[in-house]
């Protein structure tokens, strides 16, 4: 088959993976032995079992108990290489990785111990891999404003070991509004903004996101197209929708890949981009996520395919020139 080795070979940026949702079992288990942590499960099989999530809440409850694991600097180094080697194999030759301090501030492991460990296996990653990655930074929607100031004073002394700030968990009842300030902060500290948005929640927050946060890229959005005139928007602006089809599925955003509206997306002329979000849960990684999309979706040939690979440097924060070697 031609199309699955095209998409498999060609080169691509990864732009929406959460690093803790790459925490395989096997490498819970083994960090819950070595730091004397509880799982509450009683082997990998049974951890896997409980992966049966109805939406994003019964998902994120799991994906919150085990990080519980991640302690030390090299917890964090360990889970990040064996990601970027799995991406690395996936022909990614750039990520933006998402990490969310919130969740191990909470459980006493300092901000630093995170941000460490982290860049210690994105320079690895660099020199044996060629592959260039960068973390952005993730407030918790469901905490308070406060805490993500107080969590953006705590990391800016590691300022320079991030090009960016995000915000993820619980969407509905959170809106993008609740963090005005603490991304015009960010955005005064010359960060980049990017949001979660319209993967549960309706286009207004995606609106908000763009208007009040001023962010530079979507993540997820697919609810977009409810609004014919917001789809409008995002087409004329090139502003780039990180979407993540294996998990809109297992979070149940769409029934089946075969009911997606990636196609709708790229047809109406987004900056759309195909990403893998929390591989270790949602059951693969980049070209998993790539490969049976297309399968499912007969719409999508060599060209959607290209299209993504190119709007995946396009959407990227390399600097120009860089791009400009890749598009
Ligand atoms: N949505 C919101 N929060 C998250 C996600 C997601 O898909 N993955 C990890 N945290
Ligand atoms: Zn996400």
């Amino acid at each position: 088959e031609r199309l699955p080795a095209l998409l498999r070979l060609m080169p691509k940026a990864e732009l929406h993976i959460h690093i803790e949702g790459s925490l395989e079992p096997e490498l819970m288990f083994k960090l819950a032995e070595r730091n004397g942590v509880q799982l509450g499960y009683p082997s990998v099989a049974a951890l896997r079992a409980a992966y049966a999530f109805t939406d994003l809440q019964s998902f994120l409850d799991i994906y919150y108990a085990g990080a519980s694991v991640l302690l030390t600097e090299a917890d964090f180094s360990e889970m990040a290489w064996a990601y970027f080697e799995r991406a690395a194999a996936d022909k990614v030759v750039h990520a933006e990785i998402f990490f969310d301090p919130q969740t191990h501030i909470e459980r006493g492991v300092p901000i630093e111990t995170v941000i460490k460990g982290l860049g210690q296996a994105a320079r690895r990653a660099q020199a044996e891999l060629g592959l260039s990655a960068k973390l952005i930074l993730c407030f918790l929607r469901h905490l308070s404003e406060a805490d993500a100031l107080r969590t953006l004073e705590a990391a800016l002394p590691w300022r320079h070991h991030f090009i960016g700030v995000g915000l993820d968990s619980s969407e509905c009842g959170h809106p993008p509004e609740k963090f005005a300030r603490v991304f015009a902060r960010s955005r005064e500290a010359g960060l980049h903004l990017v949001a979660h948005a319209g993967e549960e929640g309706p286009p207004a927050y995606i609106e908000a996101a763009l208007d009040v946060l001023q962010v530079e890229r979507i993540d997820h959005g697919v609810r977009c197209t409810e609004s014919p005139a917001l789809l409008l928007r995002l087409a004329a602006s090139r502003t780039p929708l990180t979407v993540c089809p294996l998990s809109n599925v297992k979070l149940r955003v769409f029934d089946t890949l075969a009911r997606h509206n990636l196609p709708a997306l790229l047809a109406a002329g987004l900056c759309v981009t195909v990403n893998s979000d929390d591989p270790a849960y949602f059951g693969g990684y980049l070209n998993q996520n790539l490969v049976e999309t297309f399968a499912a979706l007969p719409q999508l040939g060599a060209a959607e395919a290209y299209a993504l690979a190119r709007n995946s440097f396009e959407a990227s924060f390399v600097p120009a020139a860089q791009k400009a070697a890749w598009v």
